[in-house]
């Protein structure tokens, strides 16, 4: 087994502010990221906050942005580095810092909450809900997310707007409008109202998106967010919008409840 001694570089701080801070760390074949900040931490920080849980890229709880660029640090290998290369490792830019790696990630709960659940069919009773395997298919891959939040982070929307952050809900949550919008049974808008795809539109914010896709680029599940949930959302969104029958149909349906 070999070992070497990395140099890393890690943002120490907290709300008020704070700096890179410079160490010299050993490294052994085989170790991720997560086990050198843990060695880290053990030996010379013994104070530096960092969130992690399952180490295996599931709990979604190590992001952090390593060389810049949003990643889970259980599932970034030392290998991927050259062994003369610094390491830095810093917090997720798009939201506050609480300590250290550690931000508050509140902003995407609050989104979580603004969407609306999935709304059952009216005469159909809890049991009976019958859906085509082709369906089931569509929405299961938008289901692997770990709710990381490295999408949320790098999505330039947000990165550096703060201003944005109220009207727009992310690519996370816009993937959880599509895949209700693409959910046979959803009766969100049975009776008139606005379809899941309009009140991305008009309440989520989908028109900031412009399908750069470096939310896909940065999904640890390779979940194919902007071709898969966002680009038919908008395709539907506007679909709807400039379908002059669909348009006068939700008007005369509208009127008449
Ligand atoms: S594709 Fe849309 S949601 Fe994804 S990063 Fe680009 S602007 Fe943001
Ligand atoms: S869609 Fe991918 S990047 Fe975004 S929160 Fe889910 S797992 Fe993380
Ligand atoms: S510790 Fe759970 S995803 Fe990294």
């Amino acid at each position: 087994m070999s070992t070497y001694t990395a140099r890393f570089r890690v943002w120490r701080g907290d709300a008020g502010g704070g700096d890179l801070a410079d160490y010299d760390v050993e490294v052994n074949d085989g170790e991720v990221v997560l086990d050198i900040i843990h060695r880290l931490q053990a030996t010379q920080a013994n104070d530096l906050a960092v969130r992690w849980n399952c180490k295996a890229g599931k709990c979604g709880s190590c992001s952090a942005e390593i060389n810049g660029r949003p990643r889970l640090m259980c599932m970034t290998r030392m290998s991927v580095f050259d062994r003369g290369e610094t390491v830095t490792v810093t917090p997720l830019r798009a939201f506050p810092v609480v300590r250290d790696l550690v931000t508050d990630v509140s902003f995407n709960y609050a989104k979580a909450r603004e969407i609306p659940s999935f709304v059952p069919p009216e005469g159909v009773a809890a049991g009976e809900y019958r859906m085509a395997q082709v369906d089931v298919e569509r929405s299961q891959e938008f289901r692997k997310c770990i709710e990381c939040f490295l999408c949320q982070d790098t999505c330039h929307v947000v990165r550096d707007h703060e201003e944005n952050k109220g009207a727009f809900a992310g690519p996370r949550f816009l993937m959880r409008v599509a895949e209700l919008d693409m959910h046979p049974l959803d009766a969100a808008a049975a009776g008139g109202g606005p379809t899941r795809a309009e009140s991305a539109q008009d309440d989520h914010g989908l028109g900031y998106c412009n399908i750069t896709k470096c939310c896909t680029e940065v999904c640890p599940e390779h979940i194919h967010i902007t071709d898969n949930a966002l680009i038919p959302l908008k395709e539907r969104a506007v679909d709807r919008k400039y379908d002059p029958l669909v348009w006068l149909g939700s008007k005369i349906r509208r009127r008449g409840q």
